[in-house]
């Protein structure tokens, strides 16, 4: 379970992230929407610990995250992937050794620099790739594969850590539509199969209602909706999104709802609702 507990970022007079108070059970998949500057990414970067909250307390299974230091940080930076928009990959470089990256904060930087990795490391690359359907990318420079193939080059690296929690920040963002859907896909997959909590910031709505258990909105820094995506309605649009009553739909749409669903998984939960 993660707990955040009036968690509040400020960057000078602005607050990002204003007085956030939400618990996440293992078993949730949550999607965090609201326009631009809402404090989406901030609020992700605190649960990671890349930046820390000016006030407030974050959580995990009883141990306060936002304490930690040193060697127990790392230990929950490993526990706690994050995903970007733009990949975050090495370019020129191998999609195998990119998801051997994962490992990094496990062995020594020499080790590292020289691609040193064990036998067992490079096989389980392998079998995360395979899982991932990009298995024949392995040996391929990353720049030569497509946005959605890399999307998922970097979901295989964060596998890698066999993280507890996996943060997404705008995954689909950069992608097309096609490639937007292989991507949620798969994140639902790897929240279904293995029980990993997803926390995913999204930019559009139908995303959020299509893949997640629950969205959480947000609206200059403060949490405005916290429900189920059946629960968001409309008129709940608009507040998040700031909007007026010209607000329509479509333009946070990424049009995924118009694709077949990829697994069969995605037309149970259909038939579910
Ligand atoms: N490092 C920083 N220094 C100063 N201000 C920042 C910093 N990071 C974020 N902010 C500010 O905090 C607010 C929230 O930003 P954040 O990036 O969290 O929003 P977001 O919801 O992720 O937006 P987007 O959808 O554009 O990614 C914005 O006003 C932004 O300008
Ligand atoms: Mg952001």
């Amino acid at each position: 379970m993660l707990r955040l507990v009036d968690v509040t970022r400020r960057f000078g007079k602005n607050t990002a992230v204003d007085s956030v108070a939400i618990e996440v059970p293992q078993g949730q998949m949550v999607g965090v929407i609201g326009r631009s500057g809402a404090g989406k990414s901030t609020l992700l970067r605190m649960i990671n610990r890349l930046i820390d909250p000016s006030e407030g307390s974050i959580f995990f299974d009883g141990s306060e995250v936002s304490a930690l230091r040193g060697a127990a940080l790392r230990s929950w930076q490993r526990d706690c992937a994050m995903i970007f928009q733009q990949f975050n990959l090495v370019p020129r470089l191998d999609v195998v050794s990119n998801v051997l990256h994962g490992t990094l904060n496990r062995r020594s930087t020499v080790a590292t620099m020289f691609s040193m990795f064990p036998r067992e490391d490079i096989e389980q690359a392998i079998d995360i790739l395979d899982r991932l359907g990009i298995a024949d990318h392995a040996p391929k420079r990353v720049e030569t594969l497509s946005g959605g193939q890399q999307q998922r080059v970097a979901i295989a690296r964060a596998l890698m850590q066999d993280p507890r929690v996996i943060l997404a920040d705008e995954p689909i963002a950069s992608l097309d539509p096609m490639n937007a859907q292989v991507v949620m896909d798969t994140l639902r997959r790897i929240h279904d199969e293995d029980g990993r909590m997803i926390v995913c910031n999204l930019h559009t709505l139908d995303t959020a209602r299509r893949y997640c258990d629950r969205v959480v909105g947000m609206r200059d820094g403060v949490v405005v909706f916290d429900g189920a995506p059946e629960d968001l309605t409309t008129a709940v649009a608009r507040d998040i999104y700031g909007a007026d009553e010209s607000f329509s739909e479509s333009s946070t749409s990424t049009s995924i709802e118009t694709l077949e669903p990829a697994y069969s998984f995605m037309r149970e939960a259909e038939a579910a609702i």
